[in-house]
């Protein structure tokens, strides 16, 4: 390259998956995948649905399969676009489960052992602490690696994970030469944390008990409205945001995100006004918010055809990508290899 020639642009990359458990709720969607859909234009987006990671632990086989396309395509739903961003499922591209091994043989039994999530999840799958839960974070790692990608959107609890990964990254590339590009944590300007609608004080769990404190993407408007009817306040009946006023702050950014309108905006329109009406217009705003998902949603579930082959894409083009990094793996391991006929 000579010195009059424009340094190559490149996006960033950013790679992010979601695992296909259950239902997604407002709570992922905010704080998650509709941050995914934002970052499209700006990055070379890599998103994927982890059902590697989702059988660490035990899963209904036949859920799981139905729960993998749902999920793929509620994605898709809430706008991943498939021509911008590559959007596969992790077991179409082998070479997930390939350089997993090759990095399970490059951590710490030690490092492993102080992850928080491996501690928690092994208090609450006691029957089922397998092999897999523990290598989690290096089947993560290949997923960030294998594409060479410079951020990685997560949430606080994923945190941990991604500080591993850098740490194997670095470990490699220290022993063999540069391999891997060491990924940062992207933290989005606006982070929705979106809590229980009946116990604030918790985050939005879609395993709560209670269904009332969840919203689901696909609940239908009634529903929606239903819950946030009942959501739980305070006794002040004043739509203010505030400290100690955890029920009103959850909504307050639920409507804030939804709507586009600041905290300021919100008092202003609230203003004198019960908590009745605030919750019955923060119910309607997101109904109305998610109708276009639902509607998506519905129309790629009746096209299977169109999905499959949007999967196939995906993961052909993910395979190619992934293919370079593993080679060039298998290569500074000392992997014996066939030679081209
Ligand atoms: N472990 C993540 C979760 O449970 C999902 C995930 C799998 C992921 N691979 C990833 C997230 C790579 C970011 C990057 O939420």
């Amino acid at each position: 390259m000579n010195e009059t020639t424009a340094p190559q642009e490149r996006k960033p990359i950013i790679f992010s998956a979601i695992q296909p458990t259950g239902i997604m709720t407002l709570g992922n969607y905010l704080g998650a995948i509709k941050n995914w859909a934002d970052l499209q234009d700006q990055y070379d987006c890599i998103y994927s649905v982890a059902n590697l990671h989702a059988i660490t632990v035990r899963q209904d086989p036949a859920k799981l399969k139905k729960a993998t396309l749902e999920i793929y395509a509620l994605v898709m739903a809430c706008g991943i676009d498939p021509q911008k961003s590559l959007f596969f499922v992790q077991s179409h591209v082998p070479a997930h489960a390939e350089l997993a091994w090759v990095l399970n043989c490059h951590t710490q039994f030690g490092e492993l052992n102080r992850m928080t999530q491996f501690k928690d999840k092994s208090a609450r799958y006691a029957d089922n602490i397998n092999a897999g839960l523990f290598t989690y974070p290096c089947l993560m790692a290949a997923d960030i690696l294998l594409y060479q990608a410079d951020l990685v959107p997560v949430g606080a609890d994923q945190k941990q994970h991604l500080e591993i990964t850098r740490d194997i990254a670095g470990r490699f590339n220290g022993l063999y030469g540069e391999t891997f590009r060491l990924p940062e944590p992207y933290i989005p300007k606006t982070g929705a944390r979106i809590m229980s609608l009946q116990d604030p004080t918790k985050k939005m769990s879609k395993s709560d008990a209670n269904p009332k404190a969840f919203i689901s993407l696909l609940d239908p408007p009634e529903t929606i409205l239903k819950k946030f009817r009942s959501a739980v306040t305070d006794s002040e009946a004043q739509v203010a945001y505030r400290e100690g006023k955890d029920g009103i702050n959850n909504l307050m950014g639920i409507y804030s995100v939804v709507t586009g309108k600041s905290y300021e905006a919100i008092e202003e329109e609230f203003q004198g006004k019960g908590y009745g009406e605030f919750k019955t217009a923060v119910g309607e705003a997101v109904a109305e918010h998610l109708r276009p998902i639902r509607e998506r949603y519905a129309q790629l579930m009746n096209d299977k055809a169109y999905l499959e082959s949007c999967c196939r894409e995906g993961a052909q083009r993910a395979s190619y990508l992934a293919g370079k990094t593993l080679s060039k793996v298998y290569k500074r391991v000392g992997f014996l290899p066939l030679e081209k006929r």
